[in-house]
């Protein structure tokens, strides 16, 4: 499976998103779509950036008893996404029932990946709110190896974790990582950061890129650098 960088769209309306896509001309980058605007926009906005070629992760993080999840997977599938994604905490059962869930009747599937702890989840919450007593970092790898037992995919971490869910889960175990920075960037929010080729040297498998490209002056330029970086 090729490296790749994906861009995050994170834009509340279809105008919006497509003038963004439309400075590419004829480069079709790999598109996340999140909640904001699936919500927004609905369904046609994934049918209409697959209509232009793009591939689509849709990152709607389901998190749902099995069954539900399962149904929801296999409508999603039908837009023709290329990867989807799920709450790991749903439980081995959920993961699997969503693997069930996305297959087509052609027999190809979206990738299905799972988020583990999210990053804005510091170890004191989960410790005090959640109940859970480890520490967080073994928390994420648990949780990480929970979702290849499922047979998912890979999981969305930080590029730092890369090398380590790989020795865990296997090298063909994808890690799709967002909180890549250039460096000589802005940070935003992001705390913990690398650059797409840091992000290389230690393995993600995929980069989610957003502001870093979306908020640029010229964002084929960022997005040509990010590929030059991470791809080669
Ligand atoms: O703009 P920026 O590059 O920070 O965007 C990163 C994208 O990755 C956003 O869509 C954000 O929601 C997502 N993400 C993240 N950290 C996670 C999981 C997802 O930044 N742990």
């Amino acid at each position: 499976m090729g490296k790749d960088v994906i861009i995050a769209c994170d834009f509340s309306s279809k105008e919006e998103t497509l003038a963004f896509l439309d400075k590419f001309s004829g480069k079709k980058p790999y598109v996340k779509i999140g909640m904001e605007l699936f919500y927004a926009e609905g369904p046609s906005i994934v049918k209409e950036i697959k209509a232009r070629g793009h591939q689509i992760f849709l990152d709607l993080k389901l998190h749902d008893i099995p069954n539900t999840v399962k149904k929801s997977m296999n409508v999603l599938s039908r837009l023709d996404v290329d990867m989807v994604n799920l709450h790991a905490a749903g439980t081995r059962a959920m993961m699997e029932g969503a693997l069930e869930g996305v297959t087509r009747p052609d027999g190809t599937r979206p990738l299905v990946i799972a988020v583990t702890q999210l990053t804005s989840t510091s170890e004191e919450r989960m410790q005090e709110e959640l109940l859970i007593n480890a520490p967080i970092d073994q928390t994420v790898m648990h949780y990480a190896a929970n979702a290849a037992k499922a047979g998912l995919d890979g999981v969305v971490c930080s590029p730092m974790e890369a090398g380590k869910v790989h020795e865990t889960c296997g090298a063909g175990f994808l890690t799709i990582t967002p909180g890549i920075r250039f460096a000589d960037g802005e940070k935003g929010d992001q705390v913990r950061v690398t650059t797409p080729a840091q992000a290389k040297e230690i393995g993600s498998d995929y980069i989610v890129v957003g502001r870093p490209i979306t908020g640029a002056a010229d964002p084929v330029a960022a997005y040509e650098r990010c590929i030059a970086e991470f791809v080669g």
